[in-house]
C-alpha cells in the first residue's frame, strides 16, 4: 500500500473512533488538540497556556456566531434556531465544563497561592459565574421557537452582555495571565502540568476532539454563511 493512501486510511481510522468517543451528538465537549502532526516522530507537548489560548479561539468563534445571531434577531431576520442552541451547548460542554474549570483547577489556584494577581483572578472567576447563568438562559430561551417580542429582546440582550464580557476576559487572560504563569510556577512543574492537561483531555474526550470541535464551530458559521473568512477583509 503507498503511503499517502494508507496515511489517508489510518486518519479515517482515527476520526471514525473520535467520532464513536465523543458521540455523534453536540461535542460533549472533546477536546483532545492533536498535538502532533506526525506521531511517528513523536507528540510534541503542548504547554497548558497554549492549549488554554487555542481553545480561546473557539470562545471567540462563537462569540462571532452568537454576535451575528443577535443582529439577525434585532433584524428580524430569520436565522437556524438549532444553531444557537448548539453554539451554547459548545460554551456550556466546552468551555464552561472543560476549558473554564482548567483554570479554576490548575491556573487561578496558583496565582492565589503565589499571591500574584489576585484581584484579576477574582473577577475572573466571578466572570466564569456569570457566564453560566447567562448560558443557562441563552439555552432556555434559544430552544423556544415561538418566543415573544420580549423575549427576544431578552435573548439578544443576554447574547450582548456575554459577548461584551467574554471579549476582554479572554484577552485578558492571554495578555496577562497566561504570560504570567510561566513566572509563578517551576519549569518541572510547568511541564508536568502541561502533561496533566494533556491526560485530563484524553481521559474525557480522547484523541483528536479539538479538531471535532473546530469542525462543529465551522459548521455552526456555515449555518449562518460567515465562515468565509475573505467576506470579513474590509474593501478599501
Ligand atoms: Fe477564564
Ligand atoms: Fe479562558
Amino acid at each position: 500500500m503507498d503511503t499517502d493512501r494508507r496515511s489517508f486510511i489510518e486518519k479515517g481510522l482515527k476520526v471514525t473512533t473520535a467520532v464513536h468517543i465523543c458521540g455523534l451528538g453536540l461535542i460533549s465537549a472533546c477536546v483532545k488538540k492533536e498535538n502532533s502532526i506526525n506521531e511517528d516522530e513523536g507528540e510534541k507537548e503542548v504547554s497548558p497556556p497554549e492549549d488554554l489560548m487555542q481553545e480561546h479561539g473557539v470562545l471567540k468563534r462563537i462569540l462571532i456566531i452568537y454576535d451575528t445571531c443577535r443582529m439577525n434577531i434585532i433584524d428580524e431576520k430569520s436565522f437556524p434556531s438549532e444553531t444557537l442552541t448548539n453554539s451554547a451547548k459548545i460554551i456550556r460542554t466546552f468551555i464552561e465544563d472543560y476549558h473554564e474549570k482548567q483554570e479554576e483547577n490548575y491556573i487561578f489556584p496558583r496565582f492565589q497561592k503565589a499571591n500574584q494577581l489576585t484581584d484579576l483572578v477574582q473577577v475572573l472567576l466571578l466572570q466564569h459565574q456569570v457566564g453560566r447563568n447567562i448560558t443557562d438562559k441563552i439555552l432556555m430561551l434559544s430552544k423556544n421557537r415561538k418566543r415573544t417580542e420580549g423575549e427576544n429582546k431578552n435573548l439578544a440582550e443576554l447574547l450582548f452582555m456575554f459577548n461584551k464580557m467574554y471579549s476582554p476576559h479572554e484577552a485578558r487572560e492571554d495578555t496577562v495571565l497566561f504570560p504570567a504563569f510561566r513566572k509563578i510556577v517551576s519549569k518541572n512543574e510547568y511541564d508536568s502540568l502541561g502533561e496533566e492537561f494533556e491526560k485530563n483531555e484524553q481521559k474525557l474526550f480522547g484523541k483528536g476532539g479539538f479538531e471535532l470541535v473546530v469542525n462543529k464551530v465551522a459548521d455552526l458559521e456555515k449555518s449562518l454563511d460567515i465562515f468565509d473568512l475573505s467576506q470579513f477583509t474590509p474593501k478599501l
